[in-house]
């Protein structure tokens, strides 16, 4: 959570900060702060988002070329002035930017209170900036030495950036377990959660390693461990274009990302899928390819969108490759003490790559001898780079904190895995894993049909904003489409919606329907069709009002429901590539409806990089 943006250079820093912290601001947007350093330290810092912070700004003078900026997503102290960042110490010549928690920041602040520091802030991170004064003033050193003491005593998570007043053209930051990204320039430095704040500028970058810190002073970049030793960082060009990360015309991000999906689930498919010669090129698979071919067992492992993602890959990996799967919160497996084989595989599924509780899961995985294989989007994440194997989704920035592309890019590499798999084990026929083949490249052209009808969910969408609850249901291979289509709805709309198995609906949540309860199915010909229009007749006996998602031609259902959605027809493994997609667009059109703030959405930050 949270954006971090730092400057030193020859250029002024306060724009490239706030123009920084909005590209950022998908992180995070309870508060936004700023200090620049010009002789002395100046911090202005305002809750709310980061246009807040440009009103309070105002016409302030603020003439400097080193700064930093943060948008935050609270986890210690409410969002208000006072706990936004950046935070100084008692003498005022020292500030700091935090993205992460300092765990031990209550025995911490109990000792620095004894020795008459006084905290302004109910943050964690106010507590590092006076470790790190009290340090500098007991060791009499300068302030990269102090911060690299500082952080020895933390236990924790962090991303930071520090300033002190008395050391002029000097910028230190530092990392564990939250991303930071350094973009070279000429004579200029950035400093940034993710690279998009820096990519208008250079495309040289370096992302450091846990436990590492930057000191950027004199104009050069030192890289070195909290150990003290010097490292030699790795300089690699940033593969990002500008207009991936701008709304190109869209109202909203979300609703670009939306639309995208043709083209990122192609992009999912390039290089993969070559269909000419009925193959598929999965090297990361590859590599470990007997691992696989003898895995006792699939663990799939994510959070959110990502965990849905997951459910799909269970129902794929086990259908057409036969290898038992189990798909587990990352949260909840790392503390419950998993039962864990050194020929179970891993598969950690994140957009981001950089999910604290997935990160953390892979890693108690990788300790008792799985392979991990990572399903990413954010090259260079902390998953990317923890994982041994792995296929990045090629799908360009996510920045909507609801997440749409990704989770169609994530099914498109799990259905790719699971098919590979199927025909190397010889658990599907050639004949169905070439089908699948031309199934799986049809996908971009059907997706793009039904964004071409958008304007009927929109329709839809009029009827059931000011509803109250939500229910959608699945079966196979859409149960987990109705959970995260439930998941998109409250996210961005904040109404009330659950997902369940069609079936499931008997058992419990019947007792909710009535003529004010929209149930959304997913009702597509498959082999559990029947079964659902028994579920939908039950619905509609208790005057619920139902929406169906349909297969297109489909007219048994049209006669039932009280709106019906076509989708074009496909593989029953591949439903869920289409079947999500009104689901997206109906959770855009109520929100905007409901006349909310569908990028921004409250409480929720894009890359949780906190447990
Ligand atoms: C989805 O819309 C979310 N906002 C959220 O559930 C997300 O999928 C989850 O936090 C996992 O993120 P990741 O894919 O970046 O690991
Ligand atoms: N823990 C810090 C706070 O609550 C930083 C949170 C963040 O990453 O934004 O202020």
């Amino acid at each position: 959570m949270c954006g971090i943006v730092g400057y030193l250079g020859r250029r002024q820093a306060l724009p490239i900060i706030i123009k920084g912290l909005k590209r950022l601001e998908y992180r995070g947007y309870d508060s936004a702060g700023i200090a620049l350093l010009n002789g002395s330290l100046d911090i202005v810092k305002k809750k709310g988002k980061v246009i807040d912070l440009e009103n309070e700004i105002g016409s302030k003078p603020m003439d400097a070329t080193l700064g930093m900026g943060h948008t935050r997503w609270a986890t210690h102290g409410e969002p208000n002035d006072k706990n936004a960042h950046p935070h100084a110490s008692t003498d005022g010549k020292l500030a700091i930017i935090h993205n992460g928690i300092i765990e031990n920041y209550a025995s911490l602040k109990k000792e620095l209170e004894k020795s008459g520091h006084k905290f302004l802030s109910d943050t964690d991170t106010e507590v590092l900036i006076h470790l790190i004064e009290e340090i500098k003033i007991q060791n009499n050193c300068n302030i990269e030495e102090a911060v690299r003491l500082a952080l020895n005593e933390v236990v924790g998570a962090y991303a930071i950036v520090v300033l002190s007043q008395d050391e002029e053209r000097t910028l230190i930051a530092a990392r564990k377990g939250s991303p930071l990204v350094i973009g070279i320039g000429e004579d200029e430095f950035f400093v940034a959660s993710d690279a998009t704040p820096i990519i208008e500028y250079t495309n040289n970058v370096t992302y450091l390693n846990d436990r590492e810190m930057a000191i950027i002073k004199d104009g050069s970049l030192v890289v070195k461990n909290l150990e003290n030793i010097v490292k030699t960082p790795f300089i690699q060009k940033l593969e990002l274009d500008l207009e991936d990360i701008e709304k190109g015309g869209y109202a909203h991000f979300m609703l670009k990302e939306i639309f995208e999906q043709p083209k990122s689930i192609r992009d999912a498919m390039r290089g993969r899928l070559v269909l000419r010669e009925h193959q598929l090129i999965l090297s990361g698979i590859d590599q470990y390819l007997n691992r696989f071919i003898n895995a006792e067992r699939m663990l799939l492992i994510g959070c959110g969108t990502s965990w849905h993602a997951g459910l799909i890959g269970e129902y794929l990996f086990e259908d057409l490759a036969r290898i038992p799967t189990e798909v587990e919160y990352a949260s909840e497996f790392r503390y419950r003490n998993p039962v864990i084989r050194d020929k179970d595989i891993v598969i950690a599924i994140s957009q981001s790559g950089e999910t604290a509780d997935t990160l953390a899961a892979i890693e108690l995985a990788k300790s008792k001898g799985s392979l991990i294989f990572g399903v990413c989007n954010a090259v260079g994440s902390s998953i990317a780079r923890t994982a041994d194997a792995g296929a990045y989704l090629h799908a360009g920035p996510e920045i909507g904190v609801a997440s749409t592309k990704a989770f169609t890019s994530q099914v498109t590499i799990l259905a790719m895995m699971a098919m590979y798999l199927g025909l190397k084990k010889g658990t599907i026929p050639l004949s169905k894993y070439q089908e699948l083949l031309n199934a799986l490249d049809s996908v971009p052209d059907k997706v793009s049909k039904i964004l071409s009808k958008a304007d009927e969910i929109l329709e839809i969408s009029k009827s059931f904003y000011q509803a109250t609850n939500f229910l959608y249901l699945g079966r196979g291979y859409n149960f987990p489409v109705a959970l995260e289509g439930a998941l998109k709805l409250k996210e961005i709309s904040y109404i009330h919606a659950e997902g369940y198995p069609a079936a499931e609906m008997k058992h419990g949540p019947i007792a909710l329907i009535d003529e004010e309860m929209p149930v959304v199915f997913i009702a597509t010909k498959d082999s559990s069709y029947e079964k659902v229009i028994s579920n939908i007749q039950e619905v509609k006996a208790r005057k619920g009002k139902v929406i169906a998602i349909v297969t297109e031609g489909d007219t048994e259902i049209k006669g039932m429901a009280d709106f019906t959605f076509e989708i074009p027809n496909i593989a029953d493994p591949l439903v869920p590539l289409l079947a999500v997609v009104p689901l997206q667009l109906l959770s855009y059109h109520i929100a905007i409806l409901r006349g909310c703030n569908v990028d921004q959405p409250r409480n929720l930050a894009k890359s949780v990089t906190v447990e």
